[in-house]
């Protein structure tokens, strides 16, 4: 990992950042935005279905939709301290033998990675600077739904973004926060055969659920 945004991934979603998150998840369950993301893919019906989620953080989505009857799961995963963290409760929880953790760039991974029937990014195309390119890998490796949670592009986001990286170039950190147009995501995904199943919305994050037109 060797891009600007790779360096600085790394060091913001370090391993108290993680650990932090984890407890709450123990504790609280998913975030909003997660749960939202998770109850509008459930609705499709999951039962027996694989799962690619790029950028998954502590796991929480394989870890529930194996509740709901996903097979099985890849997370592609660019934060070390995340793919740690994500591993070990994988294995407390007893799915260990049911995911596949890979690190690295999921843009660079690609080539690599099997297609999957659901694919997630909750909260990652807002942390990686080419859209067209992470939107349209991963796009071409769902079979059947695409889920996807990021940040709306209204005042607060567009007032939070400039203050997020002055914080991180204040803290010399490489790490950077985008906004990308919606309407472009849409477009990539239209491109892919996808078609707008369900939206939701919470004050700064937009939850939207695409399914392949037949
Ligand atoms: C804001 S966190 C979200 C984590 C988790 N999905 C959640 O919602 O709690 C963004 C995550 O995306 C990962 N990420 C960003 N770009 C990535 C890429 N190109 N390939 C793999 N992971 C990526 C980061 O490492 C980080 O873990």
């Amino acid at each position: 990992m060797i891009c600007p945004q790779c360096v600085g991934v790394e060091k913001f979603f370090d391993e108290k950042y993680a650990k932090r998150e984890l407890k709450r998840y123990q504790r609280k369950g998913p975030v909003k935005t997660t749960r939202l993301l998770i109850e509008a893919i459930r609705t499709e019906g999951v039962k027996d279905l694989s799962l690619l989620d790029i950028g998954g953080g502590i796991g929480a989505i394989p870890f529930e939709l194996f509740e709901a009857g996903v097979s099985r799961a890849t997370d592609v995963e660019a934060a070390t301290a995340y793919l740690k963290i994500a591993r070990a409760e994988a294995e407390r929880r007893g799915f260990a033998d049911r995911v596949d953790y890979r690190s690295g760039d999921f843009v660079e991974e690609a080539s690599d990675i099997d297609p999957a029937d659901i694919v997630t990014l909750d909260r990652v195309i807002c942390c990686y600077p080419d859209m067209q390119k992470l939107v349209s890998l991963s796009a071409a490796k769902a079979r059947k739904i695409y889920g996807l949670v990021y940040p709306r592009l209204n005042l607060v986001m567009r007032l939070a973004r400039p203050l997020i990286n002055l914080q991180c170039r204040i803290k010399r950190s490489p790490f950077r926060f985008y906004l990308h147009s919606p309407a472009e995501v849409d477009r990539v995904l239209r491109d892919f055969g996808f078609t707008r199943r369900c939206e939701s919305r919470t004050p700064l994050w937009q939850i939207v659920v695409f399914v392949r037109v037949e």
